[in-house]
């Protein structure tokens, strides 16, 4: 008997948190660029019970991107789809973000869109860092928003861009605002698409960050943050969990900011010295 599929891209630590809380009983397709990132991830998966294939998959690539659409929908009917792959401004130049985190999900929203399944769920991860942009004039809004996926990176106010933070900016409020665009025709399917804009999340990443050099700085910010803490994968999990859950049905298109208070006090309390630098 066919079994109902989960879809995650990114087996990263916030992407398995979500994944385990809605595929018990499923089959997990792991899609990841690195392919011992992925392996490690089943092997941790399937010691917990659950049953998983994985994938290579480069977000930044269309092809790739169309082969795990098939893969996928070749093992079963894709009931959710996570995408928690990504790349931090620290991490890759302007041009590789661009790809991976706007142009690439973009293309994922739509390609899954075709196949998920009637009363399916996907979850986007995006970031807090989308929400320090302040707002967009309505055109720029509208076109990150429509402008077919092939055309997005020619968009000049895109190709100006030249450095990391602000393409990692643009390409999280991108996400936001592709959701909004594509929960109308997963809508169609009866299937619901949301984001989730985290806040500092302690994944291996941020916590070589809170022990290196930049540890005062990472610190500070904590401090000024209402929770005065970091966040956990667990508890994006969780939220991601009630988003595709049954009682998460009525929320589609919507952005769930997830970040302990840093975005009001970045705007309105003791973080506002990072506007000059964040
Ligand atoms: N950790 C945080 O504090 C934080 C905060 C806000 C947003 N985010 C976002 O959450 C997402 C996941 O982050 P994480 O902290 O779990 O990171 P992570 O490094 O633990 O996981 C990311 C995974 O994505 C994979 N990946 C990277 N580039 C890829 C590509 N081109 N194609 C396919 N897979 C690729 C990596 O191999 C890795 O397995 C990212 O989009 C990140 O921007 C993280």
């Amino acid at each position: 008997m066919e079994k109902a599929i989960t879809v995650l891209v990114g087996a990263g630590s916030i992407g398995l948190a979500i994944i385990r809380r809605v595929s018990a009983g499923r089959h997990i397709v792991l899609a990841d660029n690195s392919v011992e990132n992925a392996q490690r991830a089943a092997k941790t998966l399937e010691d917990a019970g659950f049953e998983c294939s994985v994938i290579p998959c480069d977000l930044g690539f269309k092809e790739d991107i169309l082969r795990l659409v098939e893969f996928a929908t070749s093992k079963g009917e894709v009931v959710n789809m996570v995408n928690a792959a990504g790349v931090s401004p620290s991490q890759a130049p302007v041009e590789e973000i661009l790809r991976v985190d706007l142009y690439g999900t973009s293309v994922l929203l739509e390609e899954f869109g075709k196949v998920i399944a009637q009363g399916g769920s996907g979850v986007i991860i995006s970031s807090q860092s989308g929400h320090r942009l302040p707002a967009l004039p309505q055109e720029q809004n509208d076109a990150l928003a429509t402008t077919p996926v092939d055309e997005l990176l020619e968009l000049p106010f895109l190709t100006e861009i030249n450095d990391t933070l602000k393409a990692y900016q643009y390409s999280k409020r991108c996400n936001v605002l592709r959701v909004m665009m594509e929960a109308t025709r997963w809508g169609r399917r009866g299937a619901t698409i949301n984001s989730i804009s985290p806040g500092i999340i302690i994944t291996p990443l941020a916590n070589d960050e809170l022990h290196g050099p930049r540890k005062d700085g990472y610190l500070k910010m904590i401090e000024g943050m209402p929770a005065r803490r970091a966040g956990t994968p667990d508890e994006v999990g969780d939220l991601a969990e009630f988003l595709m859950s049954s009682r998460g049905r009525f929320i589609s298109g919507a952005d769930l900011l997830i970040d302990g208070g840093c975005t009001a006090s970045y705007w309105y309390g003791d973080l506002q010295y990072l506007k000059s630098t964040h």
